[in-house]
């Protein structure tokens, strides 16, 4: 670890070096891009099975096996990910475009993995004519996937940004894809480190850290604003500003903490919080290290934390789906969880802690239950990963990740009260 975090901070030390070596145009606006949140877990019904592949798969990063490990016909089989080939249930994608001619993509995006790659769908043959190859090889596990591919460099343009000479990864066999075309990862640099070959100690920019060097936005972070809905697909209700902030989406102040020191939450956008339940404040978690995720469904807490708040709650798990349900007489005594982050607290109301009413049938549920989107994370406390917020609470929420102060903040939006269907 130490001398991981070492080779980090030479890396680092080189890029800041670089850039004040130029002059630096920088744009004085941030640039925003609509995202579009997609359900499709029809039949699987696996929803806390693919979150919980993922957490499992976050959290051991670092201790990986040899990249060797990952052949082909492993991939193929999905032998490595310990489950099926499997289809994320929902995603957040935007729209972006490689390469000269530009070719079209539509990338996850993920603030818990920060490789950006494309050709899932269709499986690259020949990356763009305008792409430079680098000679280096790609392999990401994601837990609920894996991808292995080559890595070039092109230009890569979202919106009204393009970032030239970005690393990219062109996909030759990728599985749990079905949906998207690839990953936009929007995570700490430092999670690039050990996915190329043979340079398995080089890291890669991420698309927000070139934006940023390359002087194409005023500052080095993210800021998101997913919104929940009750639509199966495609719907464009979320975006995603590189540079700055979207105050418009936010209804109360910002509170910013800085990133957890405590490994491997640290790795990614982790912060430290507990969560109360109810008017009594009954303890759930106590101030523990875990990580912010666009790429987890639920919300995830340690197996002791979602003990306590079945208890509280009375849930019992369902036998096939595995969520938490209540029927919906119990419904109406579900408490709200509250979120001290920080300073500040944070409600997240009964309606928010339920599976979309409307979308019950897509996992499998029926409308004699409602379902708690609270799952197990697998383990108990002390991980130094106790929880994953996920998009279902990301979407209460405007979040930002300030890659440059090395902060995650977070505000309330007019989705925060909402009741949903
Ligand atoms: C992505 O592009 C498709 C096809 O042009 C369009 O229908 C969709 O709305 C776009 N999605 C987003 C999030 O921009
Ligand atoms: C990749 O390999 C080719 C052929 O050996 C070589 O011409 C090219 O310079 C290499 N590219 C890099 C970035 O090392
Ligand atoms: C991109 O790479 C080309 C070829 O190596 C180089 O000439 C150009 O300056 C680079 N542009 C940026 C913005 O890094
Ligand atoms: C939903 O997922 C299945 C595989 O799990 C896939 O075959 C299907 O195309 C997906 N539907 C959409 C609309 O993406
Ligand atoms: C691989 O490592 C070599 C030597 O350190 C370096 O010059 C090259 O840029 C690296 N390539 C990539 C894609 O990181
Ligand atoms: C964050 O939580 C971890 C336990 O997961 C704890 O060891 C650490 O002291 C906490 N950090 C702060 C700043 O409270």
């Amino acid at each position: 670890m130490i001398a991981r975090l070492s080779l980090l901070l030479g890396l680092l030390a080189t890029l800041s070096l670089e850039v004040l070596s130029k002059p630096i145009v920088v744009r004085d606006s941030p640039i925003t891009l609509p995202v579009a949140k997609r359900v499709n877990a029809t039949g699987i019904a696996n929803v806390l099975k693919v979150d919980q592949a993922r957490a499992k798969s976050l959290r051991t990063k670092g201790q990986r096996k040899n990249k060797g490990d990952l052949t082909p016909e492993k991939l193929a089989s999905g032998a490595s990910t310990g489950i099926p080939s499997t289809s994320y249930a929902t995603e957040y994608v935007v729209n972006v475009t490689v390469g000269e001619p530009p070719v079209a993509y539509s990338l996850l995006v993920d603030t818990g993995s920060s490789n950006t790659w494309f050709g899932a769908k269709k499986l690259a043959t020949q990356p763009p004519p305008s792409s430079v190859d680098t000679n280096q090889s790609l392999a990401i596990e994601y837990g609920s996937g894996v991808m292995l591919g080559e890595e070039w460099i092109d230009d890569l343009t979202m919106g009204s940004l393009t970032i030239k000479n970005q690393s990219l990864g062109v996909s030759l066999i990728a599985v749990g894809f079905d949906t998207v075309d690839g990953i936009l990862g929007l995570g700490p640099m430092v999670l690039t480190y050990d996915t190329l070959f043979p340079n398995t100690t080089s890291y890669i920019p991420t698309v927000t850290d070139n934006a940023y060097y390359q002087g194409l936005i005023p500052e080095h972070k993210v800021g998101i604003s997913f919104v929940p809905t009750t639509s199966m697909d495609g719907v464009n209700n979320g975006e995603i500003t590189f540079g700055g902030i979207d105050e418009s989406k936010m209804t109360g102040k910002l509170t910013t903490v800085p990133i957890t020191s405590t490994y491997p939450s640290s790795l990614y956008v982790g912060i430290n919080q507990t969560i109360t339940y109810g008017s009594q404040n009954l303890p759930i978690l106590d101030n523990v290290a875990g990580i912010t995720d666009t790429g987890t469904t639920l919300l995830l807490i340690a197996t002791d934390a979602f003990e306590a708040y079945q208890a509280a709650t009375g849930a019992e798990v369902d036998p096939d789906i595995g969520l938490l349900r209540l029927t919906n007489e119990q419904f109406k005594n579900l408490e709200s969880l509250f979120f001290h982050i920080g300073e500040d607290t944070f409600e997240f109301t009964a309606n928010a802690q339920i599976w979309p009413r409307a979308l019950n049938a897509a996992i499998g549920g029926t409308d004699d239950f409602v379902y708690l989107i609270v799952g197990d994370i697998g383990t108990p406390t002390g991980y130094g990963m106790d929880f994953i917020d996920g998009m279902s609470f990301l979407e209460r929420f405007y979040s930002v990740y300030d890659t440059g102060n090395n902060e995650f903040a977070i505000a309330t939006t007019q989705h925060t009260y909402a009741q949903i269907g």
